[in-house]
């Protein structure tokens, strides 16, 4: 069994969701925890929680979409425990709108928090854990919808492909290298999160509000589709068990919603039949 205790995790996206109880979850584990969020309020609750349950701790405010922010974030984590045992790349936000409506603005935020955040954090990383010469872990949070594709939501896709895309191929590259670091790749499906709330975390950087399509019916129907499919999804008070058996087990892709597999297999069977996308095999899911 993998021993947790000691260990220092690196989250994004700390403050709500997934990174919330994964956090929670380490802090059960005897680790210690690097927490950065661009949400600070929320934050502040989820360190406060930790540190209520005997955890070292240090919480970071911090856009990472922005590379010096992450930059700046990993050495504030070496100067406080220095090093890096666990890096968990899941801060990440979802966008409906299709191709043809949303702004170009929002296919960079989203390509920057779901994907590059993840490079960044990355490329910052694995060098120290190559130094470190003790085996290490890093865990991409995608979504299942980096394995299948469905209607409504374009840029959470291409987002979350890439996502698991560059986790296999940094897999084969680590492996060819000989380096004692084990990838691994989250997919789950709809979860109870505040994974709809995106427009609450939105950076500077990123708004527009004189853009007519944020007043769009399509926005709100994109919003209300949003809503519906997270409130609807599985309560999340697995999640972090999820995670911490996955890495115990060593597996690469973390499923959660075993309903999806069938759709998972449809696609690469379209894939190698000289299939195409078909919309009815949606009919009854989304
Ligand atoms: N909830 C689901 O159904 C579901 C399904 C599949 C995958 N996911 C993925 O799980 C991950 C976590 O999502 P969640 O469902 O817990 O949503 P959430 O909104 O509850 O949590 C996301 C966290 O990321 C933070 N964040 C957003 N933008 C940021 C930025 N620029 N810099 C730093 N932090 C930022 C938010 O403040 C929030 O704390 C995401 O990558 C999401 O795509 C969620």
């Amino acid at each position: 069994m993998k021993d947790f205790k000691d260990k220092v995790l690196f989250i994004t996206g700390a403050a709500h969701g997934f990174g919330q109880v994964i956090a929670e979850g380490a802090a059960d584990r005897g680790m210690k925890i690097v927490m950065v969020d661009i949400d600070e309020p929320a934050l502040k609750e989820t360190y406060q929680t930790v540190l209520d349950k005997g955890a070292e701790a240090l919480m970071i405010t911090a856009d990472v979409t922005k590379e010096d922010s992450v930059d700046d974030a990993v050495d504030q984590a070496m100067a406080k425990f220095g090093r890096i045992d666990l890096l968990i790349n899941n801060a990440g936000i979802a966008l409906p709108g299709r191709i043809w409506e949303l702004p170009t603005r929002d296919w960079e935020w989203i390509m920057h928090i779901n994907l590059m955040s993840q490079v960044y954090a990355m490329k910052r990383i694995i060098p120290i854990m190559i130094q470190q010469k003790t085996h290490a872990d890093i865990l991409n949070v995608a979504s299942i919808a980096g394995l299948v594709d469905t209607p409504g939501m374009p840029s959470y896709h291409a987002s979350k492909f890439a996502s698991v895309g560059m986790t296999e191929a940094t897999a084969y590259d680590l492996q060819r290298a000989g380096i004692d670091i084990d990838m691994h790749v989250m997919c789950p499906g709809f979860v109870q999160t505040d994974l709809y709330h995106t427009e609450q975390h939105r950076p500077a950087q990123y708004t527009d509000a004189t853009d007519p399509y944020y007043q769009s019916e399509a926005f709100l129907k994109g919003q209300q589709f949003a809503k519906y499919v997270i409130t609807n999804g599985k309560p999340i008070d697995t999640i972090a068990d999820t995670v911490f058996k996955a890495l115990e087990d060593n597996r690469f892709y973390v499923l959660t919603h075993p309903e999806f597999n069938p759709l998972i297999q449809d696609r690469v069977k379209r894939i190698v039949e000289d299939g195409a996308p078909d919309v009815h095999v949606m009919d009854g899911l989304m």
